[in-house]
């Protein structure tokens, strides 16, 4: 272990310290990102939705018999039962998606009294997504959409989030973005989980706070804002003026920079082609181009590469996903990252509980009520 001084000082934002060894992935600045030893291309390329969860949490591929049960597992605890959409209907629809899940992850976990860890997570991992799938339209009244059995985790997801029929190439694309949101090293949910996990507190309680911390534009909510964004700028044309706009005012463009990634995200670069595949298919390809303008714009201008969240969104767009519903898939997806980390903390517990500099006043006189001015 690393031996800390007394009052030693770390950069703001944690940038750049390692607050643990960990075996589940690892991005570089360079580009480069593994899961559990395998590069991401080469998990997206041959791997399965349930297969790289499996991977993620056991830090091994399965055997055909292990993923099967693995699959098995996942269907028979899908039920979120009526429970918790009476609580997300209370309510009401001005609720922000992710409060809807925070609050329904809370929920569910003060009804499992599954004493068994590994069953206890299962349960939260297959639940997560019917609670992205309902966290918009239950609020608002709507009817429960619910799994459809014998189908893949991620299908399962995407006939939940929208009735729009896709391609099979479109399927495999929606299971590809769910791999890419599923795990990335220390980022600020995980840190969060495993804070939570350090405490000893249940599954459910990391995965509250984990959703939480992922709400936030810096962190999950970013590939809303994007869309949100390339809604607005709606012609390539314009992606100049805006930026330029947008840099005067001093504000952020949402899908772009990486804490790790300076040069390119590669989570990005695969998302790219998928969303230029899926447009050129259907023989209207100005989504692509119009992200293709900002994102030279942004590296003209200011040398900063796109993220995941900039071309994941312009896909579930094109899916026929509703704007709201983004960061839920990406919670959706992160639980099993977050339950791995969850699990390496646990395994290895020690309480994080770093210390603090103290900058403020100190030895000041108590004023009586009566006694004070202002
Ligand atoms: N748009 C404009 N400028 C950006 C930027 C962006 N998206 N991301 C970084 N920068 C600029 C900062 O303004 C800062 O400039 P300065 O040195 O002149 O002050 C510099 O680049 C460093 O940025 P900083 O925010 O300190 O780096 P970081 O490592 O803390 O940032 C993010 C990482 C992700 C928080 C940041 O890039 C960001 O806010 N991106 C937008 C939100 C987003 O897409 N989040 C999803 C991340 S996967």
């Amino acid at each position: 272990m690393t031996k800390v001084e007394e009052g030693m000082k770390v950069p703001k934002g944690l940038a750049g310290v390692s607050i643990t060894d960990t075996k589940i992935s690892k991005s570089e600045a360079d580009g480069s990102l593994i899961y559990r030893g395998y590069p991401i291309s080469e998990v997206a390329s041959n791997a399965g939705f349930e297969e790289t969860a499996f991977l993620i949490l056991k830090g091994r591929l399965p055997t055909r018999t292990e993923l099967g049960s693995f699959i098995q597992g996942l269907r028979e605890r899908q039920n979120v039962g009526e429970k918790v959409f009476g609580i997300m209907r209370e309510l009401g629809g001005g609720a922000h998606p992710i409060d809807v899940i925070r609050t329904s992850t809370s929920a569910l976990g003060s009804i499992d009294r599954e004493p068994d860890l590994d069953r206890k997570e299962l349960s939260l991992e297959s639940k997560m997504s019917v609670l992205a799938a309902n966290c918009h339209r239950v609020p608002r009244g709507e009817a429960p959409r619910t799994p459809k059995a014998g189908l893949r985790f991620s299908d399962n997801l995407l006939q939940m989030l929208t009735p729009k029929e896709a391609t099979d190439y479109e399927r495999w694309v929606f299971e590809r973005v769910l791999i890419f949101y599923m795990e990335h090293d220390m980022n600020a949910s995980s840190f969060t989980v495993m804070v939570v996990a350090s405490t000893l507190a249940d599954p459910y309680a990391a995965a509250s706070a984990g959703l939480a911390s992922l709400k936030g534009p810096l962190h999950g909510g970013a590939n809303e804002a994007a869309m949100e964004m390339l809604l607005k700028v709606k012609d390539p044309a314009k992606a100049p003026e805006f930026l330029a706009k947008s840099f005067k005012e001093g504000k952020k463009i949402m899908g772009f920079g990486h804490r790790v990634y300076k040069e390119f995200d590669p989570r990005a670069r695969l998302c790219k082609e998928y969303l230029h595949e899926i447009l050129k298919k259907r023989g209207d390809d100005a989504l692509f181009r119009l992200s293709d303008a900002i994102e030279k714009e942004m590296w003209e201008k200011k040398r900063i590469p796109p993220n995941l969240d900039f071309y994941a969104a312009p896909i579930f767009y094109s899916l026929g996903i509703e704007v709201p519903l983004y960061t839920p898939i990406f919670a959706a997806s992160r639980i099993f990252g977050w339950m791995a980390h969850y699990n390496e903390q646990v395994e290895e517990n020690k309480l994080i509980r770093p210390d603090s500099t103290y900058v403020g006043p100190s030895g000041l006189k108590y004023v009586p009520i009566d006694k004070r001015t202002g």
